[in-house]
């Protein structure tokens, strides 16, 4: 039966980690890799922290602050100028190569579409318009609408409720674990889109409904 699915952004439609690209210039060909490791998992920290102490600030706020630790953390010595750019650079992401063809071959089973982020709206409008995803999705979902961040179990309720579904049938893609243990903690589907052969699942006894290594694969599931 057609359904309805929010899509994760960042690492299931876009890699953030591509940011060592853009780093790159700046910061060495040394320290790229781990300098766009460390700044993911400090942003995602930061939201964390952020929902759980009731402090909200927005994604594009854990993003920046996440860069300038990354920085101090690194001995890397960042100008205002290069700051700027780099998270203008955040809204600039290549898609991965099945997303495209996958959410087409979803659509066409009749399932509505919709990214659902972290991210503040606007920024994912033009981060999926830039990447040629907005086109083929149904809308744009942001936690920000309700001030707390994945995995609070609110924002799950509020995608569901925006979609107009029952719980149970509504569907989180991710590719990132704590997500996909979110919505199927707050009683939603999820997929785990298993982008790496050595990625692992975190063991909470809470599975995902399914396991696919790409949205290609997906759509020939659901
Ligand atoms: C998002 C982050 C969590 O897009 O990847 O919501």
């Amino acid at each position: 039966m057609p359904g309805a699915i929010g899509f994760d952004i960042y690492g299931t439609l876009v890699d953030p980690l591509e940011m060592n690209e853009h780093l790159r210039p700046v910061v060495g060909e040394k320290l790229a890799d781990r300098f766009s490791e460390l700044w993911r998992n400090k942003q995602i920290e930061y939201t964390f922290r952020r929902a759980l102490m009731r402090r909200y600030e927005d994604f594009g706020i854990c993003t920046r602050q996440a860069l300038v630790h990354t920085a101090t953390v690194l001995c890397v010595d960042l100008t205002d100028e290069e700051q700027e750019r780099l998270v203008e650079e955040y809204q600039s992401l290549r898609p991965f190569q099945d997303v495209i063809t996958g959410i087409e071959a979803l659509k066409s089973k009749g399932h509505t579409l919709v990214a659902f982020s972290n991210g503040v709206e606007v920024t994912a409008r033009v981060l999926l318009d830039r990447a040629g995803v907005l086109e083929h999705l149904h809308g744009v979902i942001s936690v920000d609408d309700v001030k707390t961040f994945k995995p609070d179990p609110e924002v799950y309720h509020y995608l569901t409720r925006r979609l107009g579904t029952e719980t149970s049938e509504t569907w989180l893609v991710s590719s990132n674990p704590f997500d996909v243990i979110g919505a199927k903690a707050a009683g939603l589907a999820a997929a785990w889109i298993q982008r790496k052969p050595d990625a692992r699942f975190d063991p909470w006894g809470i599975d995902p409904d399914v396991v696919a290594p790409d949205l290609k694969a997906l759509a020939e599931i659901l």
